[in-house]
């Protein structure tokens, strides 16, 4: 049986009739972009999260786009934040105009190691880029006492973290401005690209909507230089018929990440995720620390299970940021992890019998290397 890294197939399957139904409607509406599905979604996503704007638009990294512009940061500021991440993170600095300076992680969270923060801030810091990874919020009860007392504003990577808390804070309410992505794997994800501003800033939520439409209130009358941006209606249907469902489905992911971590125990080869004490996690992906990690994965393929890689090359080693001046051994942790990290399949309707699968071929390819 192979089993794929990720597939919505499951998902969409059981929401057939639901999904069939909503996205007739849309058709028929005539009204593509921006409308009612958008509106619903963004009350929706902004109850959930406990904020008071969420704002759709075409993707995440937009999304980071748009947090960052709306921040009105001196060009050149310096934002800090991690390189353990997904591009978008830090393209978005310095697509902002701004300099990328890089902290490193947390070898037990994979998020930005607070206790490193302060060393890095100068008169040029400005704000503080946070990644809530995989299955954790990075750790706010730590960042935003050391944003309060360097004056810096906070952009809350919550792309991936959606349902996720920590501290009693939800994500994407974390700091100044938050983003989700709606890429169709992550938990919640849409049929094709999908993202959303989250902010408590009136000021901030005005300018996010004019950004998202040409920086433009009213048509034709431009008060910002921004872009394109707008969430359609067929991504925002299928994700409010999702939204009925988001309980239930990160409920399932946990399910499937407690099989994972009662199977692969005591294996000393690898190291499971670990969840700090005071996150409530969600499992978008399931990472282990492994060694000899490309020649388990390439098993795995082997036998017919897929696996991903998140992140094969630090943001610091990136060809494009070479200008910022990092070099090989600058960011240790981020280094290993990106050398030991692979993530198993995780998706809705993954069977118990799926699990036991990769991890017995987990355990039998470490009792022969
Ligand atoms: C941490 C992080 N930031 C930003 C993004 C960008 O989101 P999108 O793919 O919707 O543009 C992603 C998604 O892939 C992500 O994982």
């Amino acid at each position: 049986m192979r089993i794929p890294f990720y597939t919505g197939e499951h998902q969409n399957q059981r929401l057939e009739a639901k999904l069939n139904e909503r996205l007739r409607r849309v058709v028929q509406s005539g009204s593509y972009i921006l409308g009612k599905e958008v509106r619903e979604l963004e009350e929706r996503i902004a109850e959930f999260a406990k904020v008071k704007h969420a704002i759709g638009v075409a993707n995440g990294s937009d999304a980071l786009l748009l947090a960052v512009q709306a921040l009105e940061l001196e060009p050149g500021s310096e934002v800090i934040t991690t390189p353990f991440t997904f591009f978008a993170s830090t393209a978005c600095i310095a697509r902002g105009g701004h300099k990328p300076v890089f902290v490193d992680v947390d070898a037990k969270t994979f998020n930005i190691d607070p206790s490193k923060i302060p060393a890095s801030v100068t008169s040029k810091t400005k704000a503080i880029l946070p990644v809530d990874l995989f299955a954790q919020m990075a750790e706010y009860d730590q960042i935003i006492p050391i944003a309060k007392e360097y004056n810096l504003k906070i952009i809350e990577d919550s792309a991936e973290s959606f349902g996720m808390s920590y501290a009693g804070l939800t994500a994407g309410s974390a700091g100044d401005v938050g983003v989700y992505s709606f890429f169709p794997t992550k938990t919640l994800g849409c049929f094709g690209d999908g993202g959303m501003v989250t902010t408590n800033d009136d000021r901030l939520a005005e300018i996010i909507k004019k950004c998202r439409v040409h920086g433009s209130g009213k048509k034709y009358h431009h008060d910002y230089i921004g872009m394109n941006s707008r969430l359609d209606e067929i991504q925002a249907a299928v994700l409010n018929v999702k939204m009925d469902y988001i309980l239930g489905d990160i409920e399932e992911r946990a399910k499937i990440a407690a099989l994972y971590k009662g199977r692969l125990q005591n294996i000393p080869q690898i190291s499971l995720p670990l969840i700090d004490s005071k996150a409530s996690p969600v499992w978008y992906v399931f990472s282990l620390q492994c060694e000899n990690r490309n020649a388990l994965q390439a098993y795995l393929q082997e036998q017919g299970i897929g696996t991903s890689i998140y992140y094969p090359i630090p943001m610091h080693l990136q060809e494009c940021f070479k200008y910022l001046g990092y070099k090989k051994g600058d960011f240790p942790v981020a280094e290993n992890l990106c050398d030991r990290a692979l993530a198993l399949p995780i998706y809705i309707g993954m069977t118990e019998d799926q699990v036991d699968q990769v991890c017995g071929a987990v355990k039998s390819f470490y009792q022969r290397h």
